[in-house]
Formats: structure tokens, C-alpha cells, sequence
């Protein structure tokens, strides 16, 4: 079973993926980690998206269709979570047609709803764990103990450099100009299924579940 996940930044997408990892098996494809490692990693595609990611802005098409193309072909498990692609419509186009090529299909898509005054205290809040990913909220998720993993006891915890008033504000922009169209085109598709992300991590959960069967 593949799904996309879509949503605005901070709508919850990459919390509720790593739960689907953890119960269902399935393997997570986000664009954004995939663009931070090549960043970290200091390699020349690494060093062309850093800044357009600080800014806030959209990485070229060619490129994040290229690192899914990548992963679609070598992993294998109980279906992926896309989160955070597509972003355009020709990466939603890009996508049909990889997973057609690879006689795949696309089960769902999982719009996550939130209204954008509560993005910009989800984003703000942000932390995540530098060795497992976890992710975390000063105020929604802290940590049992202070600076210390529930997950994995580690101690390093970060904090994105987009995760700022003024690059959310382009990363909202951006949203609205280039991936809410795709809300229509998979309702057109009669793939689309919303869902209220407002609600607690373990409510939107369980609509999800709810969904996916
Ligand atoms: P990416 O990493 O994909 O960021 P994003 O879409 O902006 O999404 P986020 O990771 O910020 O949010 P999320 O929805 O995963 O929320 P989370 O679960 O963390 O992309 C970053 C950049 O990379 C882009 O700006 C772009 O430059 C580039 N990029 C990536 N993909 C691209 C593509 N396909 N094409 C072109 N460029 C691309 O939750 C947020 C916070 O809220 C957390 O603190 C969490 O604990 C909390 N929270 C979550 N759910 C709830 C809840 N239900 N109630 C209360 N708090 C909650």
C-alpha cells in the first residue's frame, strides 16, 4: 500500500509517518530528509539546495523526482509513505508515472487540514532528536526529561534553520502557490481522503488508521 501524506509545513506529516514505520512496516520517503542529509553531507547537490531550503523555497523538480526515483527502486517493505512529495503537479505527474513503470499504485492520499495560525506554533516549537529522528514540541511533545530522547536516551537535540517565522512564511506561500493545486488533482482522481490535523498526535492517528484499514 503507497500514500502520500500532504500538507502544509508543520501539519504533522513526518510525526504521524514514523508512527505508520514503527506499527505498519511501511518506509518512509520524505523529500525533506533526504535533502537535509545531501546538505550534511556536503556534496555539490547538497550545497545548491542548502540555501534555497533556509529560504524556505522549493527545490528544483528535477532533483527531488531524481532522489525518489533513487529509493523507489532500491527499498523495499509494506508500501511507502510519501511525506513532503510531490509538491508540484509534475512531481505528482513524475510520481504516477514511476510507480506505473514499476506496476505500483497509489492507495490513498491523506490530506492533513490545520488551520495556519497553529503551523506557526508547531513550527516554531519544533525540536528533533539528532540521532533518531524523533520528533518533539516544547510545548505538544516535550521530552520526559529535559534534553534527553524518550526514544533513544540521546542528547542531541536539534533544531532546523527553516524552522523560523520568516522562512515559514515563504514556506506557506509556496504551499499555497504550488502544492495546494494537488489537493484537487487527487480529488480528482477520487484518491483524496482529508483529515482533521488539528486534533492530538494520537486522534489524527487513529483517523488515519481509520482510513488505511
Ligand atoms: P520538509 O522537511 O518536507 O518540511 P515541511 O513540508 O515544511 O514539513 P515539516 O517537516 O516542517 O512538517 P511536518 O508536516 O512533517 O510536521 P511534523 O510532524 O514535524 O521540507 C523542508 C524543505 O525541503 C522545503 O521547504 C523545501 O525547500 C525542500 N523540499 C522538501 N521536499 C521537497 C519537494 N518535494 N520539492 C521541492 N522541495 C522540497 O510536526 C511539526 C511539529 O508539530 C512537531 O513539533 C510535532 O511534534 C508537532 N505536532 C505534530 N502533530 C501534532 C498534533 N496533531 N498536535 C500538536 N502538535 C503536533
Amino acid at each position: 500500500m503507497n500514500i502520500i501524506l500532504l500538507g502544509p509545513p508543520g501539519a504533522g506529516k513526518g510525526t504521524q509517518a514514523r508512527h505508520l514505520v514503527e506499527t505498519r512496516g511501511m518506509i518512509q520517503l520524505s523529500t525533506g530528509d533526504m535533502l537535509r542529509e545531501a546538505r550534511n553531507s556536503g556534496t555539490e547537490m547538497g550545497k545548491k539546495v542548502a540555501a534555497i531550503m533556509d529560504a524556505g523555497k522549493l527545490v528544483t523538480d528535477e532533483i527531488v523526482i531524481g532522489l525518489i526515483e533513487e529509493r523507489l527502486t532500491t527499498e523495499k517493505g509494506a508500501g511507502f509513505i510519501f511525506d513532503g512529495f510531490p509538491r508540484t503537479l509534475a512531481q505528482a505527474d513524475a510520481l504516477g508515472a514511476l510507480l506505473a513503470k514499476l506496476g505500483q499504485s497509489l492507495h490513498t492520499v491523506i490530506e492533513m487540514r490545520v488551520d495556519d495560525e497553529a503551523l506557526v506554533k508547531r513550527i516554531t516549537g519544533r525540536f528533533t532528536c539528532g540521532d533518531c529522528g524523533e520528533v518533539y514540541h516544547d510545548e505538544t511533545k516535550p521530552t520526559a526529561e529535559p534534553g534527553k530522547c524518550d526514544n533513544c536516551g540521546g542528547t542531541n537535540m536539534v533544531r532546523r534553520a527553516d524552522d523560523n517565522e520568516d522562512s515559514l512564511r515563504t514556506r506557506l506561500m509556496e504551499y499555497y502557490k504550488k502544492t495546494s493545486p494537488l489537493i484537487g488533482y487527487y480529488y480528482a482522481k477520487g484518491d483524496l481522503r482529508p483529515v482533521n490535523g488539528l486534533a492530538d498526535i494520537k486522534e489524527v492517528r487513529a483517523s488515519i488508521a481509520a482510513i488505511l484499514g
